[in-house]
């Protein structure tokens, strides 16, 4: 297993380019089951969660092609296996993305039901309410969501909490449905309006995505007519902004989707983080000393589930006092006994952390539990004192394209070494 050894105590310096999104790319790559010919995508990062999807999709029955950053994915003469087995869904929740598509072409999808993860539950009853008010029938079969339906109609359909993997899951499917489908109350983030513009670069009829209400006109097919470019990471444009800070360096990020970041950016602007805006780029460097505030992750344009533990980390050497409420998920904590174990001051009660600041934070072995309280760490053994070795790096390949071919760039003392098992 590959481990992340890093020393700390370097202020990281330079540019640093941000590879295209995994939450816009995963959706974008399952909406390929929906058209009968050739598919091609650019700018798609290399991580884990990809190469997942690149074999689901070819267990389904496409020809896959993935060289440098671009993607082509095609229909095989065998037809389409509609089913999602076991051993891919469990490694990856969003293989759940494929039921939409899989429905609409075809009538039928067999996908294995997602597990709990280290963040908590996350069930997908959402997404079959959804699809059963478009005329879907489910049943529970040995671990399997069993799904059919003739033909999936456009519906009237209110989301009880706006799920961004149900937004997607809809929107796709009602892209090749009977009618209009109205999706109220639906999740605004910016990877939901990348997959609505290359849908509507094919064909689809989809308005409002971004929005709270999203209108979909089901068309008979859709077609590419030139390769679709997906947009840019803003997880890990912010992941790279946080550590400019923390590590008292200065950092250019390019391509840097920070229209798309606002939530973030002013929390770093409050901490005393200066921004400077270019046309597709910021340069973060800190103003003097950080000064702790208050977060709480809501649904987008709120500040992102997806950045609390980097955030996090950078609360544990600020100066005050600030609280992480956690409003998403239900158990996105597991980062905090190993911020612990490097020295932070965190105090957790139910889904709100009290982080007090330190003077320093001590390197030591952590380990990762999930993609994003392992970039967590990650980022605070690079200020730590000494040496931090994060173990369970698999799970931060699942979202960083090259992380630290990246860091090692802005000049971070920072390796990859085998751990035993
Ligand atoms: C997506 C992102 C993930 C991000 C999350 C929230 C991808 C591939 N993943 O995950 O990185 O952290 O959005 O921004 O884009 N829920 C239900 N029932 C459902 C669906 C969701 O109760 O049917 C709950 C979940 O358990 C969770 C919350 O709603 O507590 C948010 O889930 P959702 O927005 O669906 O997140 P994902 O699409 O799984």
């Amino acid at each position: 297993m590959d481990s992340l050894l890093i020393q700390g105590g370097v202020s990281l310096k330079g540019t640093v380019k941000v590879s295209g999104a995994k939450n816009a790319a995963l959706p974008i790559l399952f909406g390929g089951i929906l058209f009968d010919e050739p598919v091609v995508f650019e700018n798609v990062p290399h991580l884990r969660d990809i190469q997942t999807t690149q074999k689901l999709l070819e267990t389904l029955g496409f020809a896959t092609n993935f060289e440098q950053n671009r993607m082509e994915i095609a229909p095989k003469g065998s037809g389409i296996v509609p089913e999602a087995p076991y051993d891919l869904v469990k490694t990856m929740r969003a293989s759940v993305l494929c039921l939409g598509p899989l429905l609409a072409r075809l009538g039928e999808a067999s996908v294995a039901m997602p597990g709990g993860c280290a963040i908590g539950a996350r069930p997908v009853d959402l997404h079959l309410s959804a699809l059963e008010r478009m005329g879907a029938e489910f049943t529970l079969d040995g671990g399997y969501i069993k799904g059919r339906c003739k033909k999936l109609r456009g519906a009237h359909i209110q989301f009880d909490f706006p799920t961004v993997g149900g937004t997607e899951n809809i929107m796709m499917a009602a892209c090749l449905a009977e009618g209009e489908t109205v999706l109220d109350n639906a999740a605004r983030e910016p990877e939901i309006v990348d997959l609505a513009n290359f849908l509507n670069s094919c064909g689809a009829k989809i308005e409002g995505a971004g929005q709270t209400q999203i209108r979909i006109r089901g068309v008979t097919g859709l077609s590419q007519e030139q390769p679709y470019r997906i947009m840019p990471d803003r997880i890990e444009a912010g992941t790279y902004l946080i550590a400019a800070a923390m590590t008292n360096g200065e950092v250019r990020v390019e391509d840097c989707p920070y229209k798309d970041m606002e939530a973030l950016c002013s929390k770093l602007e409050a901490c005393n983080v200066h921004l400077s805006y270019e046309d597709n780029a910021v340069v973060a460097k800190p103003h003097g000393e950080l000064n702790a505030v208050d977060i709480r992750t809501l649904p987008h344009p709120g500040f992102p589930t997806d950045m609390q533990a980097q955030f996090m980390a950078m609360l544990t050497m600020c100066r005050g006092s600030g609280i992480v409420e956690e409003t998403i998920f239900e158990n996105r904590f597991m980062h905090v006994p190993e911020l612990v174990r490097m020295g932070a001051d965190i105090r957790l009660s139910g889904n709100s952390a009290l982080v007090r600041g330190v003077p320093s934070l001590t390197g030591a072995p952590v380990m990762a539990s999930d993609l994003r309280a392992g970039a967590a760490l990650v980022i605070a053994g690079l200020c730590a004192d000494g040496e931090t070795r994060v173990d369970r790096i698999y799970h931060v390949d699942r979202g960083y394209e090259g992380m630290e071919l990246k860091l090692q760039e802005l000049g971070a003392r920072i390796r990859r070494v085998q751990t035993p098992a």
